[in-house]
C-alpha cells in the first residue's frame, strides 16, 4: 500500500472513530485472546460445515464483507433489517437477490454466543469469515486485526452506489477514492476477488448483446467465452436474468491468480484499446497450472491480497 493510501486509510479510520463518538478505532489481532480465544476455530468450523451444502459460500461471504465495508465502513450495517429507524441495505440494487450468506453469519453468531456471549461483533465476524473463506479456497493467509464495533445505522443510498458491473474505470476510481481506497493498488487487488464465485446473467447481458448501448457485443470479450456465456444467458427466454456463470472459467472455486492471468492473456491477444474488464475475458490458452491454488500458500503470499482490509475499519 502506498504512503498516500495508508494516510487516507488512517484519516478514514480517524473519521470513523469520530463518527462512533470518539471511541478508539484501534484494532488488534489479539482483541479476543482473553474474551473469546477460540473465535477463529469456531468461525472456521461453521464455515466448513456450510460449504458442504453450498460450494459458493466462500465467495459469497467474501463479497458480503466487501459490500459491508464499502458502505460507511466495516460495521456490519449490511446485516441490519428494516425497522422504524432503518432502511435495510439488503434491498439495495447490488444486494437484493444477490447478497448471500446471511444464514451462515447467523449460524456463526449463534455458535459464538454459545462460547462467549456478547463478545464478538458481527463486523468482526464478517471480516474473519472473509479471511477464512479465502484461506479455505486455497488463497493466501493473513492475520486480521479485530475489534470493530457494529453500526446501528444503514445507508441505502450508499449501498446503491457500490461499484457495479456497468461502471467504467473513471467511475470505479471515483468510488474507490471516495472511501479512501487507492485507485490503483486497491482497485486491482480487490477486482482479483472475482477469481471465484458466480455472476448472474443480468450483469453480463449488456456485454453480450448491447455493450454501452451499441447494440453489439463487447469487442474485448474473447469469442469462445462469449459463446459460452450466450448459451447460458440467451437474449430472450429461459432464466436469462438469474442463471449463474463462473466468474473465473478456469478454476471457478479456487482463490488463485487466474483472474489476472485470464485478463493478461486476453489482452495480449486482442486489441490494445481494450477497456477495463470487470468480468475476466477467457484466455485463449489455459493458464499455467502453477497457480497458487495448486500449491500451499507460501510465506511470500502471507500478505493480505487486499492491503486495506483488516488493517483499518474503513
Ligand atoms: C425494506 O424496506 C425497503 C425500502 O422501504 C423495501 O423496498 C423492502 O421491500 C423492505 N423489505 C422488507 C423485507 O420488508
Ligand atoms: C427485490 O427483489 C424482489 C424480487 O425478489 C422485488 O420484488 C423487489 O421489488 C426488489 N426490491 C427492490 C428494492 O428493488
Ligand atoms: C448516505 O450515503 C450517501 C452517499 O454516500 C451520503 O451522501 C449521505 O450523507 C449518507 N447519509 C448519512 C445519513 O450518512
Ligand atoms: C464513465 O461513466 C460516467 C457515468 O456514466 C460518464 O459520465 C463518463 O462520461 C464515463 N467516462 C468515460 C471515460 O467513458
Ligand atoms: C441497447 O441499449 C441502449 C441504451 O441503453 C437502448 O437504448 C437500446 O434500446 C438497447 N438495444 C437493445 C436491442 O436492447
Amino acid at each position: 500500500m502506498g504512503g498516500a493510501a495508508a494516510r487516507a486509510v488512517l484519516l478514514l479510520a480517524a473519521a470513523v472513530a469520530a463518527l462512533v463518538g470518539g471511541a478508539s478505532a484501534q484494532l488488534s489481532e489479539e482483541f479476543y485472546d482473553r474474551t473469546c480465544p477460540d473465535v477463529h476455530r469456531i468461525v472456521r468450523r461453521v464455515l466448513k460445515k456450510a460449504h458442504q451444502d453450498d460450494p459458493r459460500i466462500f465467495a459469497s461471504l467474501t463479497r458480503l464483507h466487501f459490500h459491508d465495508c464499502f458502505v460507511q465502513g466495516c460495521d456490519a450495517s449490511i446485516l441490519l433489517d428494516n425497522s422504524t429507524s432503518i432502511v435495510s441495505e439488503k434491498f439495495a440494487r447490488p444486494n437484493n437477490n444477490s447478497a448471500r450468506g446471511y444464514p451462515v453469519v447467523d449460524a456463526v453468531k449463534a455458535a459464538l454466543e454459545e462460547a462467549c456471549p456478547g463478545v464478538v461483533s458481527c463486523a468482526d465476524i464478517l471480516a474473519i469469515a472473509a479471511k477464512i473463506s479465502v484461506e479455505l479456497s486455497g488463497g493466501p493467509r493473513w492475520r486480521v486485526p479485530l475489534g470493530r464495533r457494529d453500526g446501528t445505522t444503514a445507508n441505502l443510498t450508499a449501498a446503491n452506489n457500490l461499484p457495479g458491473p456497468r461502471d467504467n474505470l473513471t467511475t470505479l476510481q471515483q468510488k474507490f477514492a471516495a472511501v479512501g481506497l487507492d485507485v490503483v493498488t486497491d482497485l486491482v487487488a480487490l477486482s482479483g476477488a472475482h477469481t471465484f464465485g458466480r455472476v448472474q446473467c443480468q450483469f453480463v447481458t449488456d456485454r453480450l448483446y448491447n455493450f454501452s448501448g451499441t447494440g453489439r457485443p463487447d469487442p474485448t470479450l474473447d469469442a469462445g467465452y462469449r459463446a459460452q456465456l450466450a448459451k447460458s444467458c440467451p437474449r430472450r427466454g429461459g432464466n436469462r436474468r438469474t442463471a449463474l456463470n463462473d466468474l473465473d472459467p478456469t478454476t471457478p472455486d479456487a482463490f488463485d491468480k487466474n483472474y489476472f492471468v485470464n485478463i493478461v492473456s486476453t489482452a495480449a491477444s486482442s486489441s490494445p484499446t481494450r477497456s477495463y474488464c470487470p468480468l475476466p475475458a477467457r484466455p485463449r490458452r489455459r493458464p499455467s497450472t502453477a497457480s497458487p491454488s495448486a500449491r500451499r500458500p507460501s510465506s511470500r503470499a502471507s500478505r493480505a491480497p487486499w492491503p486495506t482490509w483488516g488493517t483499518s475499519s474503513f
